[in-house]
């Protein structure tokens, strides 16, 4: 096991009161910032873009973590990293040429992860592993904050896991979607790096609290 990270999702912020959840991030056991940026092409939704990233990281403590699910992502990472990510992670599924897109975020000075939708094999990963800084699985379909953990993610992170040895790769394996206190521990087993979590904490009682138990 590498790490044990939890990267609160701001998709479940309150966007009235961003400026408290941030700094209710920087003072919990939280590790990263989770940014998830959606388009209403690749996603049947749309989030948020340039301008909310960076009233984030004017007062974001720690690592951002931004997630595209956006189709072309090559005409963007410049001014996400310009506005503060510090790891771009770009769709499989949204990237004709990959290798170069992977390599576009690295040149400008970023950690570069790729994102597996659900239905996407681990296994189309092959020739990017030893290319990439992090492996996001998704655990749910991507566009919403709040739905249905998807179990046979635990196949893809052992998957992942197998694939990253067999290239002696330093890629981390991060989570994403329907993480809660009932499955954080035994994704972690798994062998996951990094769990990212909306609704969990942000519709907890305590949210500092839940990052806590999240991590245990
Ligand atoms: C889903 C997003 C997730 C989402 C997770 O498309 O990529 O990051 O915010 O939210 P929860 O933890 O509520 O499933
Ligand atoms: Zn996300």
């Amino acid at each position: 096991m590498k790490n044990k990270l939890i990267a609160p999702s701001v998709l479940s912020a309150d966007f009235g009161n961003l400026q408290r959840d941030i700094e209710m991030i920087n003072n919990s056991e939280a590790d990263w910032f989770h940014v998830d940026v959606m388009d209403g092409r690749f996603v049947p939704n749309i989030s948020f873009g340039f301008p909310v990233l960076k009233a984030i990281k004017k007062h974001a403590k720690k690592f951002i973590d931004v997630h595209l699910m956006i189709v072309e992502p090559e005409k963007y990472v410049e001014e996400f990293v310009k506005e503060g990510a510090d790891l771009v992670t770009v769709h499989y599924e949204a990237c004709t040429h990959l290798h170069r897109v992977i390599h576009q975020i690295k040149d400008l000075g970023a950690k570069a992860g790729v994102v597996l939708n659900p239905a996407t094999p681990v296994s189309l990963l092959e020739d990017i592993i030893a290319d990439v800084d992090l492996v996001l699985l998704m655990s749910v379909n991507p566009g919403f904050g709040g739905q249905k953990f998807i179990e046979n993610t635990y196949k893809k992170i052992h998957q992942t896991k197998a694939l990253i040895e067999k290239y002696n790769s330093n890629a981390l394996i991060e989570i994403d979607g329907g993480v809660n206190q009932h499955n954080a521990a035994k994704l972690f087993e798994a062998g996951a790096d990094v769990l990212v979590a909306g609704n969990a904490v942000f519709s907890a009682e305590n949210p500092a609290t839940m990052i806590e138990e999240l991590k245990k």
